[in-house]
């Protein structure tokens, strides 16, 4: 029996090595490279189709806000999370009235996080807020001190500094646990026990094809992404779930998808149902959207520590334009929102469904030229980011102590 359950594990990961080959011609996304030639940035249908997941299409949607009784987030609805594994499962259980958590993390590779992490976090704010479940966060400062040059001790620093800013976002303190692997692990032997269990259920061939680790990488790296899979598993967390088995949703960038393809195919294996997934685009770099927005070039970021002068400054310098060389060209052309990343930040941020609207159209006609537009991002974005830093400094190291703590939450499984 466990062999052939071996096989198909295999089969899995040799079909995603096949498509991995092939992505010479296309983009690379992966946990650590985000990579696209194309201006407008990376072919997210194209990535459903080789990754294997599903579009969140409008049949999705309609049944989303039927079930939850309220409006999608605008980052569902203007299509910024694009894709998901298992959402209609998620919203059977809602209306079964059956339990399920949220699990999302941070690499905490350095003290600033960017415009971009605060995606995933947005949206598990709201899911949280919307179906009232427990939300467990993974800082994976282990990870980060295998893959940087950092020591042990500044990535345990780190992680309690993004803690705060993650704090910042506005969890719900009864109802949500974040933790550092280096403190958890020591804290928490079910935890271990079931990294353990998964690392016991993948080959070297298996996570060779999915994270294309070669023989030069360290040990640490090829055994890690077992610890990014065990918070799927809710026995990871007896303090919350005791020992049942409870359903898991991760809303998450899809460059971390690979993690959870491999956790999909251990999951059930183990006792436990796949984790369910629903996958953001990337947040562009301010140069264009071939890559990601990174931490790792800071003119790259907008970062959640910038000053409004900063801000303005790497906007009105870096921010690529989708417009034309002249005034006269642009009044006659118009310009190319598709490529535009001051309109392209404005889709994740400006709430406003009607106004986005009318850029769209004023600049695409002419009407509004280059300045303006970049002008409109900075001040849209720039009391978003001093708000974040308002809410950041009101953040206690008691608050830390009592988010990090593992705790039981709010949660009452029926
Ligand atoms: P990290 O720190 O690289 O990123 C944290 C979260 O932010 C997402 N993200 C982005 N989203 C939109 N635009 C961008 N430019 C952008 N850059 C990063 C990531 O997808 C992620 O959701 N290994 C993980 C930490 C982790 C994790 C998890 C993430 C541990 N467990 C479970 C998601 C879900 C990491 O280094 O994330």
């Amino acid at each position: 029996m466990s062999l052939g359950l071996e096989n198909n594990l295999e089969n899995a990961t040799n079909r995603l090595s096949l498509t991995d080959c092939q992505e010479e011609e296309s983009d690379i996304v992966d946990p650590w490279n985000v990579q696209s030639r194309s201006q407008t940035g990376v072919d997210y249908d194209k990535l459903v189709e080789r990754f294997g997941s599903s579009k969140i299409d409008e049949e999705l949607l309609t049944r989303w806000k039927k079930v939850t009784g309220k409006d999608v987030h605008p980052l569902l609805r203007r299509g910024i999370f694009f894709s998901h594994r298992d959402m209609h499962t998620i919203l059977n259980l809602k209306e079964q009235g059956k339990p399920f958590y949220l699990y999302t993390g941070r690499g905490p590779s350095s003290d600033a996080m960017h415009l971009g992490h605060l995606i995933p976090f947005i949206v598990s704010k709201w899911l949280q807020d919307t179906f009232d479940v427990p939300l467990v966060i993974q800082l994976t400062d282990d990870e980060k001190f295998l893959w940087k040059d950092l020591k042990v001790e500044q990535v345990i620093k780190l992680a309690r500094e993004n803690a705060k800013d993650i704090i910042a976002c506005g969890f719900d303190p009864e109802n949500t646990f974040i933790f550092s692997d280096f403190t958890f692990i020591g804290q928490c032997p079910q935890f271990y026990q079931n990294i353990v269990r998964i690392q016991k259920s993948v080959t070297f061939n298996q996570v060779k094809g999915i994270f294309g680790f070669g023989d030069s990488d360290v040990i640490g790296k090829i055994s890690f992404p077992a610890i990014q899979a065990a918070p799927c598993l809710s026995t990871s967390f007896p303090f919350i779930f005791g020992d049942k088995k409870i359903h898991c949703l991760i809303p998450c960038a899809i460059d971390q998808d690979p993690y959870f393809r491999m956790t999909r195919d251990v999951a059930p294996r183990l006792g436990f149902s796949k984790p369910a997934l629903l996958h953001s685009v990337f947040f562009p770099a301010l140069q264009g959207a071939q890559t990601k927005m990174s931490a790792s070039d800071a003119n790259t970021a907008i970062f959640l520590t910038d000053t409004p002068k900063q801000i303005k400054n790497k906007v009105n310098k870096h921010a690529f334009s989708g417009g034309q060389a002249t005034v006269e060209e642009h009044r006659e052309k118009g310009g190319d929102c598709n490529v535009d990343i001051s309109y392209q930040y404005l889709k994740f941020f400006l709430e406003d469904d009607e106004k986005l609207k009318q850029i769209k159209q004023d600049y695409t006609s002419g009407a509004m030229l280059t300045g303006e537009l970049k002008k409109l991002l900075i001040d849209t974005v720039t009391p978003i980011v001093q708000e974040h830093q308002q809410r950041r400094a009101a953040v206690t190291e008691e608050t830390v102590d009592k988010f990090m703590t593992p705790r039981p939450l709010r949660f009452n499984s029926k």
